[in-house]
């Protein structure tokens, strides 16, 4: 009945789209049989899996595109996230993405991938639902962030693409989710859902998931050519070049048409552009029809929709071709063949069950964490901590939740906008499956002993302004927020933002906590505010009270979240975290275009100009722009760089390679290099993140500087060292909608070294 309906629906409202993307491609052209795609790395697979589609009948065949068993071979488990198997025992819950983005270190993510990847594989799932590369985050107020690589496309592709690379060296299948135009959580299931659906705590009744009955449709994001191609579809081609086996079609629709079923994007760009030689399978509650969404591209589905009754029908009638169903069956095992499964692989166990798979991972884990906190700002040496001899810290983040540490996750809209709790996640599909949780309330208990200071808490973001207590000999001992604050050393106040998935952020700051702050830095000359966000969060409530002396900044961290703090602020790692977001003044500076819509349809109209891009186009001034963050030591950087270019290949405006895994294989042809120096002025060591920005000709169209190139280094005190930022084709290329080619234009280029997108260091030109 819920399909006969959805179908006439669709069939009432969408039918021109449909039909216009219908016409506008022959779907034969993405099947593999096609040889559109030059397969290389992949062609065993494909030999493989064909052989083995030959031995099936349609039943079977019928039966593995709906996630069963048939013939020799056996249904893949499959499984969320990129923080951890999800709600599984004895697993090591990682920094969520935006932790992870925020550490700039690709060698650090690729070894994520693998170790989180190693941990898949002794659970016996085949593949992971997981790198999620968008939502990008081109709304500031977008609930599901905290779970991405940022909104910027380069950073975003480099790291997801390494994360990639990792997980496919444990010899599991990576599939990145969600294509495409996912930018919020509201409305992404229909008005009447409240998005959600995924959330809730291992064994509740909340953890299964739930399709919602919708009133109306899930919203229609619409984006022009060049921006869905330069903005939206680059992170996928690093992570269809690394790699992936599957990728996850989103809720939403996409010029009317659902993108489970949108036969331009899965067709004609995911899979013949960009040549991705894998499985397409649904989000919750993705898919909607039989025949329209095998044809548009979508590779596993629910027996809900294909059926003998529906596709079976297709093939007596010709709406739908048995070489679309072998194409469905092949792509449905090209992962499993690529990656070796087939040699051998541990066998499933379910979530329970004790099969430790940790290894040194949690430990790792922390590394990472310490490594992806942005030190924002930092008086006369506040940080780190040293000879304290009373220490007060403050607000709900300071320690754990009153249950867990598998909190209630599932986020919808009404939740609210922090967490009574030490928050160390993000909610829904992502969230984690701690087998335990540090916090800074542990930590600083277990330094108070040993390093031998006093240590107070207030553990409430509510301030108490009313001063009572007990006078004893000539002191005053309260439990007010001040009496706190007296007399310390130190005061470090912990604050959070919470959303996730299914759910998206009412607010960028919280009054209660910036209330909490600014009573505490009134009364404590030293006062340290430690945040932990989904997303952008601002301190313009606070940041130039000048008692507030330390600002550390980071996304949420994981099961070794307190030791994580421990190792920042009282100096065992210097920070080296850099923002991949911008942190406004206002909430007004933020794009009102890009606020959280009700409409039916939204139009990025904005175009390319996301997050800093926005901020430089109409000259906003952020608080803390995009790449910035400090350390506990100093660095300069050379002010030569120099470029050698391959100008003979930069002539070439287009790209004219064969389509291979990853595009046409000349957009990866390195065209470029440029180099410079940075030294450590200081006298400890620490990493730096020197970044490279572009200014294009205008004919290319492009945003006034673009990240096109960034290294983590870690230089000793008065060492220099050198750097290398290597450009492909791509990476100067822009999306020529009429010829619909990648074009490099004619013109001089600027190159930026730089500490972040507002902190240019040098710069040399390229004129071709
Ligand atoms: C697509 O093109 C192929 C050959 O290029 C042709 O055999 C097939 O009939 C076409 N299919 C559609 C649906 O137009
Ligand atoms: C199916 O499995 C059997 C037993 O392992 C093997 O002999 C046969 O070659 C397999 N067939 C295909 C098509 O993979
Ligand atoms: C990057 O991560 C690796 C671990 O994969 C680590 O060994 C290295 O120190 C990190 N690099 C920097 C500069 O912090
Ligand atoms: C499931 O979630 C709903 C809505 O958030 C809540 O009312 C209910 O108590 C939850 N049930 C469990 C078992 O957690
Ligand atoms: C969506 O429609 C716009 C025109 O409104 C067009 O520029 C764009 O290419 C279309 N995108 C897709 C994915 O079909
Ligand atoms: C599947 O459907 C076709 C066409 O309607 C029919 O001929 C065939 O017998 C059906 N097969 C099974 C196994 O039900
Ligand atoms: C800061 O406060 C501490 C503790 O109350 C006090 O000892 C110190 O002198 C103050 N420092 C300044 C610069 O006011
Ligand atoms: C800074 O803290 C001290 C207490 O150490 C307090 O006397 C002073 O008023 C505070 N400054 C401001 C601007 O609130
Ligand atoms: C919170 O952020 C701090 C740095 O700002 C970091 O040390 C800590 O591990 C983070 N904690 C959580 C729960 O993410
Ligand atoms: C909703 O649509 C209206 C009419 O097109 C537009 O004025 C408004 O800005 C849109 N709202 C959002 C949040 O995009
Ligand atoms: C860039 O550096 C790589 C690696 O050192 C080298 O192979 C390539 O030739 C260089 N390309 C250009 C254009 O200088
Ligand atoms: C390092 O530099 C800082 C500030 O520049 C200074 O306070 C400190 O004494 C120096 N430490 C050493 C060991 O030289």
């Amino acid at each position: 009945m819920a399909r006969l309906s959805s179908i006439s629906l669709l069939g009432l409202l969408y039918y021109g789209n449909i039909v216009a993307a219908t016409a506008s491609s022959n779907y034969t052209d993405y099947l593999l049989s096609s040889g559109t795609v030059k397969l290389g790395e992949w062609q065993s697979a494909y030999d493989k899996a064909s052989a083995l589609v030959e031995t099936l009948t349609t039943e079977e065949k019928l039966t593995i595109i709906t996630g069963g068993s048939a013939g020799n071979f056996t249904a893949l488990e499959m499984l969320d996230s990129s923080t951890n198997p999800y709600t599984y025992y004895y697993v090591t819950t990682w920094p969520a993405g935006l932790a992870m983005a925020m550490t700039w270190n690709q060698t650090g993510i690729h070894d994520q991938g693998q170790a989180l990847g190693s941990e898949f594989r002794g659970k016996g799932i085949n593949l992971a639902y997981a790198p999620t590369l968008q939502p990008l985050g081109r709304s500031a107020w977008g609930g599901r962030q905290g779970e991405t690589y940022g909104p910027d496309s380069y950073l975003n592709g480099h790291m997801g693409g390494q994360f990639v690379k990792g997980m496919a060296d444990a010899g599991v299948i990576p599939s990145a989710k969600h294509f495409i135009l996912n930018e919020q959580e509201t409305n992404r299931q229909g008005s009447t859902s409240g998005g959600g659906g995924m959330g809730g705590p291992p064994g509740s009744s909340n953890s299964s998931t739930t399709t919602a009955t919708t009133s109306t449709l899930p919203y229609n994001s619409v984006a022009d050519d060049k921006t869905f191609h330069e903005t939206y579809l680059a992170p996928f081609y690093d992570a269809v070049k690394s790699g992936i086996g599957g990728a996850m079609c989103s809720m939403n629709r996409i010029n009317g048409t659902y993108a489970c079923e949108n036969q331009v994007t899965l067709g004609k760009y995911l899979k013949a552009e960009l040549g991705f030689p894998g499985i397409v399978h649904p989000d919750v509650g993705g898919q909607h029809n039989g025949i329209e969404s095998a044809n548009a591209g979508e590779d596993f589905g629910s027996s809900m929709y294909w059926s003998n009754s529906t596709l079976g029908v297709g093939l007596t009638n010709g709406s739908f071709t048995e070489a679309r169903l072998n194409d469905m069956v092949i792509r449905n095992m090209m992962g499993f063949y690529r990656y070796s499964q087939d040699a051998s692989y541990p066998a499933y166990v379910s979530p329970t069950a004790d099969v430790d798979v940790r290894g040194d991972h949690p430990a790792v884990a922390r590394a990472r964490g310490a490594e992806s906190i942005a030190l924002l700002k930092n008086t006369n040496n506040a940080l780190p901590l040293k000879s304290k001899r009373s220490v007060s810290i403050f607000g709900y983040h300071a320690a754990p939740r009153y249950l867990g540490p598998n909190t209630a996750l599932s986020v919808n809209t009404g939740t609210a906008s922090t967490m009574i709790g030490h928050m160390t996640q993000v909610g829904g599909s992502a969230m984690g499956s701690l087998a335990y949780e540090t916090t800074p309330f542990q930590v600083f208990t277990n330094r108070a002993a040993s390093d031998g200071f006093m240590l107070r808490w207030w553990l409430n973001d509510s301030v108490v302004t009313t001063t009572s207590g007990m006078s004893g000999a000539g002191t005053v001992l309260t439990e007010t927020t001040i009496g706190v604050a007296d007399n310390s050393d130190v005061c470090i106040c912990f604050l959070n933002a919470w959303s996730g998935e299914g759910g998206d952020r009412s607010e960028l700051t919280n009054a209660d906590q910036d209330n909490l702050v600014n009573t505490v830095a009134d009364n404590c000359n030293n006062t340290i505010v430690v945040i932990n966000t989904t997303g952008p969060r601002l301190v313009d409530q606070w940041i130039s009270h000048e008692n507030v002396t330390g600002v550390l900044y980071a996304g949420p961290l994981g099961m070794e979240s307190g030791n994580a703090i421990d190792d920042v602020l009282f100096g065992a790692v210097n920070p080296s975290g850099r923002l991949i977001h911008t942190i406004a003044k206002n909430e007004s500076d933020y794009d009102p275009g890009t606020a959280i819509s009700e409409n039916e349809t939204i139009d990025f109209t904005e175009g390319n100009y996301i997050d800093y891009k926005y901020f430089d186009k109409y000259n906003i001034t952020p608080r803390y722009e995009f790449g910035y963050g400090l350390s506990y030591t100093s660095f300069a950087y050379g002010t030569n760089i120099s470029i050698q270019a391959d100008t003979a290949a930069l002539q070439q405006e287009y790209a004219t390679g064969q389509i291979a895994i990853g595009g046409k294989e000349d957009l990866w042809n390195i065209v470029a290099n440029v180099t410079a120096t940075v030294t450590n002025t200081g006298n400890i060591t620490g990493a730096d993140v020197p970044q490279l920005y572009v200014t294009f000709p205008d004919a290319a169209d492009q945003p006034i500087r673009q990240l096109r190139g960034f290294q983590k280094v870690s230089v000793a005190p008065s060492a220099t060292e050198t750097v290398t930022f290597t450009l492909r084709r791509r990476d100067l290329s822009y999306w020529d909608v009429v010829a619909q080619n990648w074009a490099v234009a004619k013109g001089q280029y600027t190159f930026y070294l730089a500490a972040s997108s507002r902190d240019m260091k040098a710069s040399t030109t390229l004129t071709l």
